[in-house]
């Protein structure tokens, strides 16, 4: 039998050094699958993973972004699923990867409720995180399903616009289908394959959607929600100048649609707001693009 060896998948690269950290730590090989867009675009998570000793596969197909990355990874795994962990990114894949990860991901829910409580004496009106394959929303949403009173929102990407193909609001514009290995909402083609999706965030570029999200989608108990990259840009910047908190591109979709939503609530009224990860990662390409 070969050596143990962890594997995933990233797109945003936070999810590939939190691993590569564990691995660091406990002297297990670690190979993270990429793709070249997300690479160049997430550099100083790269850098770090390369720093703690972890292996980069950089992915060339398809749009170069997660999907083909998970595609990747999830190859590789096959190849020998002995002595190879698979480690997946979000609450996705074949049966128990989504409930691993959400079980995981539910110890934010748990300590955002209690923390909450105890400072404000009441829960919040409404609980919002943003979606991808849905980990962090997940997460936090957990916890508080049980509360009826708390509305429970999930912001997808609308990337350059829903009426654009270059988005990835699966579970807004998505229909009934499959990929990796389990069945969601999915932005797919007439026969069924993933279709290419954009995100300013390389977190939330994702065709499909974690199953959990889709079933509460359908009973109604989340409202999900979109914004587009520009919404996310000013998100992101307003929260760096209002309070020096410079938030993941992917959680500053969750500030965006708080943002359009909070003026017109009544000033008692309260948002839990999910910020998934921290901004250093996309500050370059932030600045590059708006010329900062
Ligand atoms: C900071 C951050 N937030 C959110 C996400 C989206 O993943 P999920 O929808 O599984 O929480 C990612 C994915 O890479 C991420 O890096």
């Amino acid at each position: 039998m070969g050596k143990t060896k962890v594997l995933a998948e990233t797109g945003a690269g936070q999810h590939g050094v939190a691993l590569a950290t564990a691995c660091a730590l406990v002297g297990i090989d670690c190979e993270i699958h990429m793709g070249e867009v997300d690479i160049k675009k997430e550099h100083p998570n790269v850098t770090k993973m390369k720093i703690l000793g972890c292996k980069i596969v950089p992915v060339s197909r398809g749009t170069k972004t997660l999907k083909d990355a998970v595609d990747s990874a999830f190859e590789e795994y096959l190849k020998d699923p002995v002595t190879t962990l698979y480690a997946i990114g979000s609450v996705v894949g074949p049966h128990p990867f989504p409930k691993i990860v959400r079980d995981f991901q539910s110890v934010v829910g748990k300590e955002a409720r209690a923390q909450f409580l105890e400072t404000h004496n009441k829960l919040p009106d409404i609980v919002m995180a943003c979606v991808g394959g849905g980990s962090n929303a997940i997460g936090l949403f957990t916890e508080f399903l049980p509360d009826d009173d708390v509305e429970l929102v999930g912001v997808e990407p609308a990337g350059k616009g829903l009426d654009t193909p270059d988005n990835a609001a699966t579970l807004t514009l998505g229909t009934k289908g499959a990929i990796h290995g389990f069945k969601c909402y999915n932005l797919q083609d007439d026969e069924g394959n993933p279709l290419p999706v954009h995100s300013i965030a390389s977190g939330l570029d994702y065709p499909g959607v974690g199953p959990q999200h889709c079933l509460l989608k359908d009973l109604g108990r989340v409202r999900y929600e979109s914004v587009d990259d520009k919404e996310c840009l000013d998100a992101f910047m307003e929260l760096s100048r209002v309070e020096g908190i410079i938030p993941a591109l992917e959680s500053a979709h969750a500030v965006a649609y708080a943002m359009k939503i909070a003026g017109g609530m009544d000033s008692d009224k309260t948002i839990l707001i999910n910020l998934s990860g921290r901004g250093d990662k996309d500050a370059d390409f932030v600045a590059d693009t708006l010329s900062l």
